[in-house]
C-alpha cells in the first residue's frame, strides 16, 4: 500500500497539470516575509496581472465580503479586507476555472460552506469573520485536484461512494490511502500557501488535530457540516459529515448559538444572489 501511496503522491504533485500560482501571489509571499510591505506597494504588485485583479475584484464586491458592488480597486480591497483575504482570494482566482468547469457541484458545496464559514466566525465573535471565507472555498479543493490527476481512481471512488453509502473521505481513504485531507497539505506546501488557511484545509475534518489555528479548522468544519445539513451542491456524496462536538468548544459557541447560525443561514440559502462568488 505504501508504495502505492507514494505513487499516487507522485501523480497529486505532478506539475504540468496543476494551475500554477500566479507570480504576484509569491511575491506578495516574499513582501510580507521581509514585513516591510505598504498597501500600495501589495495593490502594485497585484495590479500588474490585470486579470487576475480583475477577478479579485469581482470577488470581493459579492455579497459575502459585506461590500456588495462597492468595492472599485484593489488598494481599497485590501484596506477593507486585509491581505490574507486577497491573497486567499487570488489563489482561488487562479483554480477557479478548473473548479467550476469540472465540479458545479462541488464548487456550490464550497460556497455554501464559505458563506457558512463567515457565519460562524462572527458568532464565535472573530475580529474579521470574512478572512474566513477563503477557508470555506478551498476547503475541498484537494477533490479536484484529485479528479484532475488521478481520474481513473476517482471513478473507483465515486462508484464506490454510489454502491455502499459511505462518506467519500471513507471511500477515498480505501481506494487511495489517504484522504482529501491530506491531499490538501500537499497541495498548500507545494504553493506555500499561509498557515492559517493551510491548517483549515488540512483539518477540516479533524480540528483537534491542527497545531497552530485549531479555531479556524473548527470554523471550516462547522460550516461543513451545515452546507451538507442544508443539501447546498454536493461534497461527493449524499450524507451528512460527522459532527465533532468539541469543535463547538473551540469556538466557544453553544447549542443555541449553533441553532441560531442554522436559522440566520436558512434565510441566506434562500436568496441565490448570496451564493454567487464570481
Ligand atoms: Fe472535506
Ligand atoms: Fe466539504
Amino acid at each position: 500500500m505504501q508504495d502505492l501511496i507514494t505513487s499516487y503522491k507522485g501523480r497529486i504533485l505532478e506539475a504540468k497539470n496543476l494551475p500554477a500560482m500566479p507570480d504576484a501571489v509569491q511575491e506578495i509571499s516574499r513582501l510580507m516575509e521581509r514585513g516591510d510591505c505598504s498597501t500600495d506597494m501589495v495593490a502594485s504588485v497585484i495590479e500588474r496581472d490585470q486579470s487576475l485583479a480583475a477577478k479579485v475584484l469581482k470577488m470581493v464586491n459579492s455579497p459575502v465580503y459585506g461590500f456588495p458592488g462597492r468595492i472599485t480597486n484593489i488598494k481599497n480591497a485590501l484596506v477593507l479586507l486585509g491581505i490574507n483575504v486577497i491573497k486567499g482570494l487570488m489563489v482561488t482566482a487562479t483554480v477557479f476555472d478548473t473548479f467550476n468547469k469540472r465540479m458545479v457541484e462541488l464548487w456550490k458545496h464550497s460556497v455554501a460552506c464559505s458563506v457558512a464559514s463567515v457565519e460562524v466566525a462572527r458568532a464565535a465573535g472573530f475580529k474579521q469573520p470574512e478572512e474566513y471565507a477563503v477557508f470555506g472555498l478551498l476547503h475541498d479543493l484537494g477533490k479536484v485536484v484529485f479528479a484532475m490527476q488521478i481520474p481513473e481512481a476517482r471513478q473507483q471512488v465515486d462508484d464506490l461512494v454510489k454502491r455502499n453509502d459511505v462518506l467519500f473521505r471513507d471511500a477515498e481513504k480505501q481506494i487511495l490511502g489517504f484522504g482529501h485531507d491530506k491531499i490538501n497539505a500537499w497541495i498548500c506546501e507545494h504553493w506555500n500557501l499561509p498557515l492559517m488557511l493551510k491548517e483549515a484545509m488540512v483539518h477540516h475534518h479533524d480540528p483537534m488535530m491542527a497545531q497552530f489555528h485549531p479555531e479556524s479548522a473548527a470554523v471550516v468544519h462547522l460550516a461543513d457540516f451545515m452546507a451538507r445539513l442544508f443539501e447546498c451542491g454536493s461534497g461527493g456524496d449524499d450524507n451528512v459529515s460527522l459532527l465533532d462536538p468539541r469543535a463547538l468548544r473551540l469556538v466557544n459557541l453553544n447549542h443555541a448559538k449553533f441553532k441560531d447560525i442554522l436559522t440566520e443561514l436558512c434565510d441566506i440559502y434562500a436568496d441565490s444572489s448570496n451564493l454567487s462568488i464570481t
